[in-house]
């Protein structure tokens, strides 16, 4: 048996043997990247210094990155899928390339003083080339190299060629070995590496996408060779450096290590299981889609609550998200006939489970705790409401059945029936039944709303969301920021206006979070009243006068005490590990900070606030632009 605490200190330590430098987790919600979310990957917080800024902790980094993908939500309840997961990670940021990475994945995967996997059980993939980007053939050779070492068959598949015995490099296109966050941004070929948890079917002969498809071939590892920038209009460019991003998955990795067939048979599960089947009187074999479901939607729920930034359910953005897993999980709770207010409960186990790793969950457990009460409560009473409501909907769209007793035999047409989408929108102002929700209820009866119910109900939902990009279904995949040239900008007068702030208002004003997209900056800051329109001017007069002083913009590294000592603020103090990054705007600004920054700031422009008010309380929100 090998724990997750064993595996996540065995990377970590590996891979500082190798000259690896450790850092800590970045947050789950990204810093200044208004096109994801939340943190998808270990190399999302990393795209600066994939793009060739220089990281405080060197070029080669290690860690263990929390990341939640909301994206295939719904298919959350199968054996794979997950919202949060862990990602170990090794990067060359303009280091070590295609050699180094592959010989070390395999070292760790098969020396017995690492992981110990017998060679025999993994298969790799590599690109096969597309879109003038030539196949791997420095990958092949290398995997070639290191199987014929270990004395393992290195056969490479030809195009569509069944998987059989002597063949273990597949050459796969761009849908399966390019690897891109988003829609834009750093990028490369990869080469993956999966495990045969089944070898006792005997010998393998199958097409490799059956072998990944029933599950005998599982992906532990992604080892990304990011060597391109796809642009906005769809352009590939040579980044300036060759970098390594690799992504080994904790859950996937702890399963098949282990001799398990699913995420949900480990220790990252099991205790959340049992404790479901005691509030239930439920076997969790009896019901296994609503059990996983009800433990992924809370664990990942309670570790965006207990991260730094302190989300809290709401009608927009992460919060929208959060309210939707929370909301989910409840949901599932009440269909198990679990009758109490029970998520904070899972969440307990959740903390214990990962306070070692991640101390943030521990030190906010009480934010969580109360937070998913709260939410749980709330919802627990509009649901039955909620669902009244949907059943109205349905009888009034049919003739007054109820869809819980449809008459035998009778028939709607595809299963699909036609409402007005405001209706369902209106179901969600009224009791908080999301719209997801709403449909999910009706499949569970037969029936699916039409697209354009479901086109309808998102479009209202949209307006209501005012500036949230996650309202439609399918928007909840992470991507990248554009780090376009307005949006450095931005990030740089969001400096300048916190200094400012604390000039007029007081020193003991902090950033209590920041949102920047290349149109606006959006930035909250604890402040007990509405600011005078004189204090807003004064905060505006002061970073135009530091703009128009074409002052330049000095980056630093320093440890974090140093950085302390100089009196650099700092809300995210803790991500970088040891050393950080110090921005310095002459005796204007000093603030510990990822970057990245204009060099100068007389290239800002004009300084313009657009609006000031109320987030929570005791915290006010300041839209502002560049002109
Ligand atoms: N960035 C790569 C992934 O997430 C390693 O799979």
């Amino acid at each position: 048996m090998l724990s997750a605490n064993e595996l996540r200190q065995k990377y970590l330590e590996f891979f500082k043997s190798k000259g690896h430098t450790i850092i800590p987790s970045a947050s789950l919600i990204p810093e200044n990247d208004p096109s994801s979310l939340f943190t998808t990957a270990g190399m999302q917080p990393l795209v600066p210094f994939l793009m060739g800024e220089k990281h405080p902790a060197g070029n080669r980094i290690v860690d263990v990155q929390k990341c939640l993908r909301t994206g295939d939500i719904e298919d959350v309840g199968d054996n794979r899928h997950n919202t949060f997961f862990e990602m170990l990670g090794n990067w060359s940021l303009g280091d070590y390339f295609k050699e180094d990475a592959i010989k070390w994945s395999w070292e760790f995967l098969t020396d017995k003083k690492w992981l110990g996997l017998d060679p025999n059980r993994l298969y790799v993939t590599v690109f096969k080339g597309e879109d003038n980007i030539p196949r791997d053939e420095v990958a092949i050779r290398v995997w070639q190299e290191v199987l014929a070492n270990s004395g393992v068959s290195n056969g490479v598949a030809n195009e569509d060629e069944m998987i059989k015995a002597g063949i273990r490099i597949i050459p796969l296109g761009k849908d399966d070995n390019f690897w891109i966050a988003g829609a834009t941004g750093p990028c490369g070929g990869d080469t993956e590496m999966f495990y045969d948890t089944r070898p006792e079917e005997g010998e393998i002969n199958a097409k490799f996408s059956d072998l990944v498809n029933n599950f005998r071939l599982m992906e532990i590892w992604n080892d990304v060779f990011m060597e391109f920038l796809k642009t906005a209009d769809g352009k590939l460019e040579k980044l300036a450096q060759q970098n390594v991003d690799t992504g080994m998955g904790m859950e996937r990795t702890i399963t098949v290590l282990n001799g398990y067939t699913n995420i949900f048979e480990t220790e990252l599960f099991v205790p959340l299981l049992d404790k479901i089947a005691e509030l239930s009187c439920k076997k969790y074999q009896d019901n296994e889609r609503a059990f996983r479901i009800i433990v992924d939607h809370i664990k990942a729920a309670t570790m965006i609550l207990g991260d730094e930034k302190g989300i809290m359910p709401s009608n927009v953005g992460a919060g929208y998200v959060l309210r939707r897993l929370i909301r989910r999980a409840v949901r599932y709770g009440k269909l198990l006939g679990i009758d109490e207010i029970f998520t904070f409960k899972i969440a307990e186990f959740v903390i214990d489970m990962y306070k070692d790793t991640y101390p943030e969950v521990k030190k906010n457990k009480e934010f969580v705790i109360n937070q998913l009460t709260l939410e749980e409560e709330k919802f627990a009473k509009t649901l039955e409401n909620g669902i009244k409501a949907l059943k109205r909907i349905f009888a009034k769209a049919i003739g007054g059945i109820d869809p819980e007793n449809l008459p035998k035999g009778m028939i709607i047409k595809d299963n699909v029936i036609r409402v007005d989408g405001n209706e369902i929108f209106h179901i969600y102002e009224t009791y908080g039944l999301p719209p997801e929700l709403s449909q999910e209820i009706m499949t569970e009866w037969g029936i699916r709303f039409d697209e354009q119910t479901m086109k309808e109900s998102n479009e209202a939902f949209i307006k209501h969301q005012e500036l949230s990009r996650t309202a439609s279904a399918g928007m909840f995949k992470g991507g990248l920021a554009d780090s376009s040239e307005q949006t450095t900008k931005l990030h740089t007068a969001a400096h300048l206006m916190l200094a400012a702030l604390r000039q007029v208002l007081g020193s003991d004003v902090f950033q209590k979070g920041s949102n920047i997209t290349s149109e606006r900056l959006r930035f909250d800051f604890n402040f007990g009243q509405k600011m005078t329109p004189e204090q807003l001017k004064k905060v505006e007069d002061l970073a135009n006068e530091q703009i128009a002083k074409n002052i330049p913009v000095i980056s630093q590294e320093m440890t974090l005490d140093e950085a302390k000592k100089e009196g650099a603020m700092g809300v995210f103090e803790h991500k970088y590990g040891d050393k950080v990054k110090v921005y310095t705007i002459g005796d204007f600004s000093k603030e510990i900070c990822g970057g990245p920054h204009v060099d100068n700031t007389g290239v800002l422009g004009h300084f313009k606030i657009q609006k000031e008010e109320s987030s929570s309380a005791g915290v006010r929100r300041i839209k502002a632009i560049l002109e």
